[in-house]
């Protein structure tokens, strides 16, 4: 396959992103890196304390900072937090990868995936299900934006999109 070094995966909280990207990563033998999880060591504390801390204007400047220094790196499947999209430079950045797939999912599907979880500052509210929409909302036309590839996630397990993903990419390499 020509080259398809750089492959990044957008999309909201839940959707899947690490271990799609994990298991992509593996499939193409191309190393795997997390935004999320570089941020935290960067700055060697989590994400929960960053928003505390420093709130998320805060952690936006770290995520960038980390999605600048990844895109330099020569060949890795990326999994992004899902609020890499709303920061112009980041979106410029995105367009250093070969290919950028959105994994797209309904808002019932992100709840249920994220519904357990206390590490996403953004969801700690009163109505997750409301601030899930609420994000959908705004981000969903950024997400098309810099996708090259948009996968629907519904009803898939993890093995038979990753199949999907790599048809794809081939198909357009
Ligand atoms: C965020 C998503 C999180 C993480 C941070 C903010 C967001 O990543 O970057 O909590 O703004 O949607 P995941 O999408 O990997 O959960």
């Amino acid at each position: 396959m020509p080259s398809l070094e750089k492959i990044v995966l957008v999309g909201p909280m839940g959707a899947g992103k690490s271990t799609v990207g994990r298991l992509l990563a593996r499939e193409l033998s191309l190393p795997f890196k997390d935004s999320d999880a570089v941020v935290e060591a960067r700055s060697g504390v989590d994400i929960p304390w960053i928003f505390d801390e420093e709130g998320e204007a805060g952690f936006r400047q770290r995520e960038t900072a980390v999605l600048a220094e990844l895109m330099q790196e020569e060949a890795l499947v990326l999994a992004t937090g899902g609020g890499i999209v709303l920061c112009e430079k980041n979106r410029r950045l995105l367009q250093q990868a070969q290919a950028v797939i959105y994994l797209s999912a309904n808002v019932e599907q992100l709840l249920k995936r994220t519904e357990k979880d206390k590490k996403r500052p953004l969801l700690q509210v009163a109505n997750p299900r409301e601030k899930i929409q609420q994000l959908l909302a705004e981000r969903e036309a950024l997400y098309r934006q810099v996708a090259t590839q948009v996968m629907m996630t519904e009803a898939q397990n993890p093995k038979v999109l990753v199949s999907a993903i790599v048809s794809r990419l081939r198909e357009t390499a």
